[in-house]
C-alpha cells in the first residue's frame, strides 16, 4: 500500500505527526518519516523546554527535529510560541508589568522564529485562548495585557519569519459551537484589521464515536474566511480495553475527520498527536482511555490507519 505522505500528497494535502525527539530512531523513526509529510514537536519547543532559565536556551531538541524533517524531506509545524502552560517557572513565578510582559513576549517570539528562520511550514502561534462558552480564557497573557496580546504575537511572528504561515489552534472547535464560533469571530476581526493570520489549527482530540457531524461545515466556514486550516493534534480515545467493535468505529471516525479535510481545499493538512498508541499523551490525563493513534503500541497499523488512507484515496 501506498503510504500516508503520498496517498495525502495526491489530493494535495500534507499529513503529519507529532514527535518526540528522543525516540526518532528505529521503527519509530522509519514510520515517521515514512508515512508523513510533516513533523510537529510534541514538547521540544514549547516555551518551558526552549528557555527553561531566563536567557538560557536549549535548542537540542527541536533542532533534532527539524534536522529530521529536512533529511526526510517533511515539514515542520512549529508548536506553540504562546501558550498559558508549560510555560518557565522564571516566567510563570515572575511579578511583571503589563509593558515588561509585552517585551518578554516579544523577544520570545522573536529569537524563536528567528532561529527557525525560513525552516518551518507554520507556526501556532496563539494556542488555546479560548474557553468553552467562547469568552477568553484567563491566562497570563490575557490578564496582563488583554486581548490585543493575540495580534501582537501574530505580528511579532510575522516580522521574524515572513514565509511561516501563522495559525491560531485551540482544542473542541471542530464542529460549530460557542467556542469555535469565538475563534470564528477573532479570525474575521484579525483579517479585517489586517493583522496577519493565515490559518485555524483544531486540534481535535476527539472521543470514539463523538466526531462533529457538522466538522465539514465548520471548516469549510474558517476557509470562506481566506485561512487555511489544519487538523493539527488528531487523536481519538476509547475506553480501555481495545477491542475489534470499538477499532472499527475508530476506523470510521478517522476516516470521518479525515474526509472532511480531504473535502475542502482550504484544509490543507491533518497531523496526529502521536502516531503510536506507546507515544500517547491519552492514558497518563484521562484515566482508563488509550488507544487513541493509528498505530498499536507494537508499531503495528490498526483499522483507524486504514480510516485515514481510505479518505486520502487509498485501500
Ligand atoms: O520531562 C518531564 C520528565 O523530566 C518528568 O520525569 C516527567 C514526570 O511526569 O514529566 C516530563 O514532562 C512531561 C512532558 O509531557 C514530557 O513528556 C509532563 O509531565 C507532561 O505534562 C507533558 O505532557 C505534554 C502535554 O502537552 C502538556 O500539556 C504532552 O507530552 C503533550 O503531548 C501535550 O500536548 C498538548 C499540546 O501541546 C496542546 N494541545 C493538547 C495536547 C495534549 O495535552
Amino acid at each position: 500500500d501506498a503510504p500516508l505522505r503520498d496517498l495525502a500528497a495526491a489530493k494535495g494535502k500534507v499529513v503529519g505527526t507529532a514527535v518526540s525527539g528522543g525516540k526518532l530512531n528505529g521503527t519509530y523513526a522509519d514510520i515517521a518519516s515514512g508515512q508523513f509529510s510533516s513533523v510537529t514537536p510534541d514538547n521540544a519547543m514549547k516555551w518551558g523546554s526552549v528557555e527553561p532559565s531566563r536567557g538560557s536556551y536549549n535548542w537540542a531538541e527541536a533542532d533534532q527535529i527539524v534536522a529530521f524533517a529536512q533529511a526526510h524531506n517533511q515539514q515542520v509545524r512549529g508548536h506553540t510560541l504562546v501558550w498559558h502552560s508549560q510555560n518557565p517557572n522564571w516566567l510563570t513565578n515572575g511579578s511583571w508589568t503589563a509593558a515588561q510582559l509585552r517585551t518578554v513576549l516579544q523577544d520570545h517570539i522573536t529569537t524563536e522564529v528567528t532561529r527557525y528562520k525560513g525552516k518551518l511550514a507554520a507556526w501556532d502561534v496563539v494556542n488555546e485562548a479560548f474557553n468553552e462558552d467562547g469568552t477568553y480564557r484567563s491566562t497570563i497573557w490575557y490578564d496582563n495585557l488583554g486581548s490585543d496580546y493575540i495580534a501582537q504575537a501574530l505580528t511579532t511572528a510575522r516580522a521574524a519569519d515572513p514565509s511561516a504561515k501563522l495559525y491560531i489552534n485551540d482544542y473542541n472547535v471542530e464542529g460549530v459551537n460557542a467556542k469555535s464560533t469565538a475563534l470564528y469571530n477573532l479570525v474575521k476581526s484579525l483579517k479585517d484589521r489586517g493583522v496577519p493570520i493565515d490559518g485555524v489549527g483544531l486540534q481535535a482530540h476527539l472521543i470514539l464515536g463523538q466526531v462533529p457531524t457538522d466538522i465539514q461545515k465548520n471548516i469549510q466556514r474558517f476557509a470562506d474566511l481566506g485561512v487555511d486550516v489544519a487538523i493539527t493534534e488528531l487523536d481519538i480515545r476509547m475506553q480501555l480495553p481495545y477491542t475489534d467493535a470499538k477499532g472499527a468505529q475508530q476506523k470510521a471516525d478517522y476516516k470521518n475527520v479525515a474526509s472532511a479535510c480531504a473535502a475542502v481545499t482550504r484544509c490543507v493538512s491533518l497531523t496526529v498527536w502521536g502516531f503510536t498508541d506507546s507515544d500517547s499523551w491519552v492514558p497518563d490525563v484521562f484515566s482508563g482511555y488509550g488507544a487513541a493513534t493509528p498505530y498499536n503500541e507494537s508499531f503495528a497499523p490498526k483499522p483507524a490507519y486504514y480510516g485515514i488512507a481510505e479518505a486520502f484515496g487509498g485501500s
